[in-house]
C-alpha cells in the first residue's frame, strides 16, 4: 500500500442524463437505412422550409435519393467512430423496413421515415426514457427501432414510459392554418385535441426545462409532460420567431452553466431566469455547399451541436464562423461533417441521444 486513497468510482444508474453538458457516458446514434419519404400533410407543410414541399407532394411512400441516404450514412458512421474514440460508449437502433403501410382506424400511411433522429422521438429525464407521442403520422411506430435497447436498459434498471399514443385524428390538424408572415402574429398547425410532441423541442438544464410550442408540440403535450415529470422540474415554454417551428436544438441551445447559445433570426427575448448566464447570438450560418429538393431543415442546423462534457463541443465543420466563436468562448471544438445528414433532418444534437452523462440532478438558475 503507498497510502494513497483509493476512491471507489461511483456507480450510476445506467440512463442517467439531466442536462446537455455533463460529461458523456453513452449515447444512441441513429441509423438512416431505408430512409422513406413521408406522406404530404398539414403537419409537413408547417414544419418544411417551402422550397422541398413539391418534392414532397410527389414522393410520399417512396425511398429517399440512395446516393443522399448512402453519404448520410457513412457521415453517422463516422460520429459513431469519433464518439467511440472519445470514450463514449455508443449503441445504434435496429434496420427496420419503414417502406412498409401502416395505419389505424382513424387514417393510413404508406410508409415511415426512419431511425435517423433519436432525439426526436425520445426524451431522458434523469435515469427515464420518455417515448413522444409524435404529430407526423409516418412517425407513429419510430420508436420501434430503438426498443431492443430501450427494453435492456429498462431491465438494468431504468425507468421507462410512452406518453399516451396520439390517435391523430383529422381534428388534430387546424384546417384553417395559414403560414404565419415575417413578424406577424404566430399560428400553429395543431390544435388541442390531444397531447402530442416531438422529444426535441424540450432542451433541458437539470430542474428547468425549455420548451418550445411547434407544429409538433401543442400546449397539451407541454402540459402532459410537466404533469408527468412532476414538482421536481419546470418546464418553461420560450417563444422564437420561427415560421416553421419544430425542434428547439437550432434555435435555443445551453451548452455549459451559464452559456446560452441563441438563434438571433429566431429569439427576440432571452427569458430573465437568464441573467447571470453568458448568452451569445450564433454568427449568420455558412449554410448547405448545394440545396437539395428534399430539405427538412433550416440554415441554422449548424447550431444543433452535441456536447461531450462542459467544455468539450461538436460542431459542424463547415460552420467556420461558429467554430471560431465557440473557440473564442472557451470551448474545445471537435469538428465533424454532418452536410449530408442535415437535409434529412438534423445534425449532432437531433441525431443522437445522450444516454449517461456523468452528473446528477441540480438547478442552475
Ligand atoms: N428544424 C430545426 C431547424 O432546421 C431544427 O432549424
Amino acid at each position: 500500500m503507498d497510502g494513497s486513497p483509493c476512491l471507489p468510482v461511483q456507480e450510476l444508474p445506467v440512463v442517467n442524463s439531466y442536462n446537455e453538458w455533463d460529461p458523456l457516458e453513452e449515447v444512441i446514434v441513429g441509423v438512416i437505412d431505408g430512409a422513406t419519404v413521408p406522406q404530404w400533410h398539414l403537419a409537413l407543410e408547417s414544419t418544411l422550409p417551402g422550397e422541398s414541399w413539391d418534392f414532397y407532394r410527389k414522393m410520399g411512400g417512396r425511398p429517399f435519393p440512395p446516393e443522399a441516404v448512402d453519404a448520410a450514412r457513412g457521415q453517422l458512421d463516422d460520429l459513431a467512430e469519433l464518439l467511440a474514440r472519445e470514450g463514449v460508449v455508443v449503441r445504434r437502433p435496429e434496420l427496420l423496413d419503414f417502406s412498409r403501410p401502416f395505419g389505424t382506424p382513424e387514417w393510413a400511411s404508406p410508409a415511415g421515415l426512419y431511425a435517423a433522429m433519436p432525439r426526436d422521438c425520445l426524451l431522458v429525464v434523469g435515469d427515464e426514457i420518455i417515448e413522444a407521442p409524435m404529430a407526423w403520422r409516418s412517425r407513429y411506430f419510430e420508436t420501434h427501432a430503438f426498443r431492443t435497447l430501450i427494453k435492456e436498459y429498462f431491465q438494468r434498471g431504468a425507468r421507462w414510459t410512452a406518453a399516451p399514443h396520439p390517435e391523430l385524428h383529422d381534428e388534430l390538424f387546424d384546417a384553417c392554418y395559414e403560414h404565419p408572415q415575417p413578424d406577424g402574429q404566430m399560428q400553429y398547425a395543431l390544435t388541442e385535441f390531444e397531447p402530442t410532441f416531438d422529444a426535441a423541442d424540450f432542451i433541458r438544464c437539470g430542474r428547468d426545462v425549455f420548451a418550445q410550442r411547434s407544429n409538433v408540440t401543442n400546449q397539451f403535450g407541454i402540459d402532459w409532460l410537466q404533469s408527468h415529470l412532476g414538482s421536481e422540474y419546470s418546464i418553461h415554454t420560450v417563444e422564437f420567431n420561427d415560421p416553421h417551428p419544430m425542434h428547439i436544438d437550432a434555435t435555443f441551445m445551453p451548452l455549459a452553466p451559464g452559456k446560452l447559445l441563441v438563434n438571433p433570426a429566431r429569439v427576440n427575448g432571452i427569458p430573465p431566469m437568464f441573467r447571470d448566464w453568458e448568452v451569445k447570438a450564433a454568427p449568420p450560418p455558412v449554410g448547405p455547399a448545394r440545396k437539395v429538393a428534399f430539405n427538412m431543415c433550416s440554415d441554422w442546423i449548424g447550431m444543433n451541436v452535441l456536447m461531450l462534457d462542459p467544455e468539450r463541443v461538436i460542431v459542424e465543420s463547415r460552420e467556420q464562423p461558429l467554430i471560431d466563436q465557440l473557440r473564442k468562448w472557451g470551448f474545445e471544438t471537435i469538428p465533424v461533417d454532418l452536410s449530408a445528414c442535415h437535409p434529412l433532418g438534423g445534425g449532432a444534437h437531433c441525431c443522437t441521444l445522450d444516454i449517461r452523462r456523468r452528473g446528477t440532478l441540480k438547478s442552475y438558475f
